[in-house]
């Protein structure tokens, strides 16, 4: 069965749309995301305008900012601390990667805790770390337990591996997990003897960025995948699953495109409105 995070993420999209016209009438402001995008990578591009189509879909305001790769550091963390300051911006996102001129802690340390939308702040990481409620949550890994709450897959004593460990995905995501009283093993390139660990998994999640990469062989019949690669393949997306011959082990599987990529934008927005209310002091959901 599909876990079909285009549908789940029009859901929550629905839902934010009808909160943020009645935040609109209730107290004449609309929740602001400002983006921030260094140089023309394909990838970036697609997401960042993605992310700022979807804000619109919604309702909410965005102010895209986008810089040839030769700006300076300098350059974006004035730029941050402008938009920290600016009353009418309550949500800054500056898309990773940056080049390697740009030093990516540096640029997160800039922003505004109560702008953090993407939860990248050691101070997020910490209330995530801590399992503490007024945590904004990196956005993929909330989608990916969002998807889970959706399906009622419960995670409470299953052995899940995670492949990958950025902080982006899969540290976050491995905290989320554990907090859910799961069993997590966290994998990278580098395990030794990876097929013994996803065999015996009832979950695998894969994010390693490499088509093809978890193949039929390293699971068990009835496992749940997710699936949080993008990968080129000619002009095709393709994630990091060998969909075709997994799909068909799989008890529940994530398609990409098609799966967590929506849910990531669709909390990012839910992100949004929520660091919106925070600056508002506005209660309640
Ligand atoms: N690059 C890949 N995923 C993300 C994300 O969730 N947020 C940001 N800012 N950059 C990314």
């Amino acid at each position: 069965m599909i876990l079909n995070g285009r549908e789940t993420a029009q859901k929550i999209k629905n839902d934010l749309k009808r909160e943020v016209e009645e935040l609109k009438n209730r107290i004449k402001k609309v929740p602001t995301l400002a983006v921030i995008q260094v140089g023309d990578d394909p990838a970036s591009q697609i997401y960042v305008n993605s992310k700022i189509k979807q804000c619109s879909e919604v309702g909410i305001e965005s102010k895209a900012y986008i810089y040839p790769i030769t700006i300076t550091e300098e350059e974006i963390l004035a730029k941050i601390e402008e938009l920290n300051r600016d009353k009418t911006v309550n949500g800054i996102l500056v898309q990773l990667p940056l080049p390697k001129h740009i030093d990516e802690m540096k640029v997160i340390d800039k922003i505004a805790l109560e702008k953090d939308v993407d939860g990248f702040k050691p101070e997020n990481i910490g209330l995530l770390f801590l399992n503490r409620e007024e945590v904004l949550l990196p956005c993929t890994p909330a989608g990916i337990m969002r998807l889970f709450k959706e399906y009622s897959i419960e995670l409470e004593g299953k052995d899940i591996v995670v492949i990958g460990r950025s902080n982006i995905v899969g540290k976050p995501l491995s905290l989320l997990l554990i907090n859910s009283g799961a069993t997590v093993t966290v994998c990278n390139s580098k395990t030794k003897n990876l097929k013994e660990k996803t065999k015996s998994a009832d979950i695998v999640i894969v994010a390693v960025g490499k088509a093809n990469f978890l193949t039929e062989d390293m699971v068990k019949d009835g496992v749940i995948v997710v699936d949080v690669g993008i990968n080129r393949d000619g002009k095709k997306i393709c994630g990091d699953v060998d969909f075709e011959t997994v799909s068909k082990k799989s008890s529940y599987i994530t398609p990409v495109p098609g799966g967590v990529g929506p849910m990531t934008i669709a909390l990012l927005l839910e992100n949004t409105v929520k660091s919106f209310k925070n600056i508002e002091r506005i209660k309640g959901e």
